[in-house]
């Protein structure tokens, strides 16, 4: 397994580019199974979890092909209902396949998806919206397979907010028979951007951007072409890599509108931000200050930036308070950043960060993609030299991470293990 080895510097400065949002283009990809004939998806990163879901899209029929940052996916003659335990172990987010299946071929089996490093993932949500709308589920053996003759249209509420379980079942909805209302829907950027690409096709989907969906269900839909939308995610980490540095580092390539409750954050820690259309400049604070946060269902601030927060919090001046609402367990990187001489106590969801003067560069291990994130930052600026181990878990979700901080100053090698 890879591993990076980091020289702490903290004067990170330039400008570093952000590419397409994996968590945008995964349900944008088995949305594209909806639609017999050739859709067109650009800027697509170079991801492990869009190599898997491209690996499980052939498997149930489709023709993949990723060339550049541009993809092509022709789901003419899917005819494969299952998605195999081999690839749903490894990317929870194979479970977006099951809408689409349903309603294109009215069958689909589907592993279970297990928990992960960051909590249990249930999928309950996803079953009770599909029930709703006719389908028939029965788990056997480990799987999900579930059956409609036909789908109608319901009122569905969701007693979480949920994007996954929002997603799948607008993937369904879509060919279903009538109306369909979704109530407490997910309103992140990643379900627009699937509304987006779902109209497109010819789907009648209103209140984009609201917790209130209504689909009319149309007979059939057409391959489009798309551009993905930037990876709020990404871009977000790479603003830490800034408010961590001495010198002010530009993000590009991204949408300022998706990232309301960061950047309100990072001007909490002290710094100070310059918000273009699509790039944010982030000048860094001498003394970063102390800051609480709660992650919430958006717009409130988002759990996949919490680890990276972190990283900020152990070296601002004073105590910062860091609750995860929505993944209670997500608190894999706080071991490893205590290795660094981080001062961090954990009481169930919420971490109590105590800012220390600086990190000082070790080995640490990966344990899943945002957390690997935090452990490349905070290596960045530890004083040394930092060994970040089992990589693979951050080569899921960021394309060329080291290239990407190496262009602002950062000095990480791949090792390959
Ligand atoms: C998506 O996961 C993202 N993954 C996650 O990003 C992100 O952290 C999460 O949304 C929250 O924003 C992808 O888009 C591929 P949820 P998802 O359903 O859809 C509970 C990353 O780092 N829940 O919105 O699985 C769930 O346990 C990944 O890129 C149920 O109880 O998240 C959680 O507490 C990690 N039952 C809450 O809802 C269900 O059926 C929100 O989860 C589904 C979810």
């Amino acid at each position: 397994m890879d591993s990076f080895k980091i020289t702490g510097n903290r004067n990170l400065s330039g400008t570093i580019e952000v590419s397409g949002a994996k968590n945008a283009i995964l349900p944008v990809m088995a949305a594209c199974l909806l639609a017999p004939g050739k859709s067109v998806l650009r800027n697509v990163p170079n991801l492990i979890d869009l190599k898997t879901m491209s690996h499980l899209l052939r498997i149930i029929g489709a023709r993949v092909e990723h060339v550049g940052s541009t993809m092509t996916i022709d789901a003419s003659d899917i005819c494969y209902i299952e998605a195999p335990y081999e690839l749903v172990s490894q990317m929870r987010a194979s479970i977006y396949v099951l809408g689409p299946l349903v309603a294109r071929l009215k069958e689909a089996r589907v592993s279970f998806p297990g928990g992960c490093a960051i909590g249990t993932r249930p999928v309950d949500l996803h079953l009770k919206a599909l029930e709703a709308l006719g389908v028939d589920i029965a788990i056997d053996h480990g799987y999900i397979h579930a059956k409609a003759s036909k789908l109608k249209g319901a009122e569905i509420y969701f007693e979480k907010s949920s994007v996954g379980a929002t997603i799948n079942t607008l993937m369904a909805a879509v060919l279903a028979e009538g109306q369909t209302r979704l109530l407490n829907a997910a309103m992140e950027p990643e379900v627009d951007s699937t509304i987006d690409l779902l109209n497109k096709m010819g789907a009648k989907i209103e209140g984009k951007g609201s917790t209130t969906l209504t689909i009319q269900g149309v007979e059939n839909l057409f391959p489009v072409e798309m551009t993905m939308i930037a990876d709020r995610i990404e871009a977000g980490t790479f603003l830490i890599a800034g408010a961590l540095s001495t010198s002010p580092v530009t993000v590009a390539n991204c949408n300022p509108l998706h990232l309301g409750s960061a950047l309100e954050k990072l001007r909490e820690a002290g710094c100070e931000l310059l918000v273009g259309e699509s790039e944010i400049t982030v000048h860094p604070p001498k003394i970063i200050k102390p800051f609480s946060l709660i992650t919430l269902p958006y717009p409130g601030f988002p759990t996949d930036l919490q680890a990276q927060f972190m990283v900020l919090a152990t070296l601002a001046e004073g105590m910062s308070f860091l609750e995860d609402t929505i993944f209670p367990d997500r608190f894999m990187h706080v071991a490893e950043l205590n290795r660094l001489q981080a001062d961090i106590r954990l009481n169930r969801n919420i971490a109590t960060v105590k800012g220390v003067a600086k990190l000082s560069g070790a080995e640490v291990m990966a344990t899943d993609l945002r957390a690997s994130a935090a452990l490349v930052l905070a290596g960045c600026v530890a004083e040394g030299e930092t060994i970040v181990s089992r990589i693979y878990h951050i080569d899921r979700g960021y394309d060329r991470i080291e290239e990407k901080l190496n262009s602002i100053g950062a000095r990480i090698t791949r090792i390959n293990g």
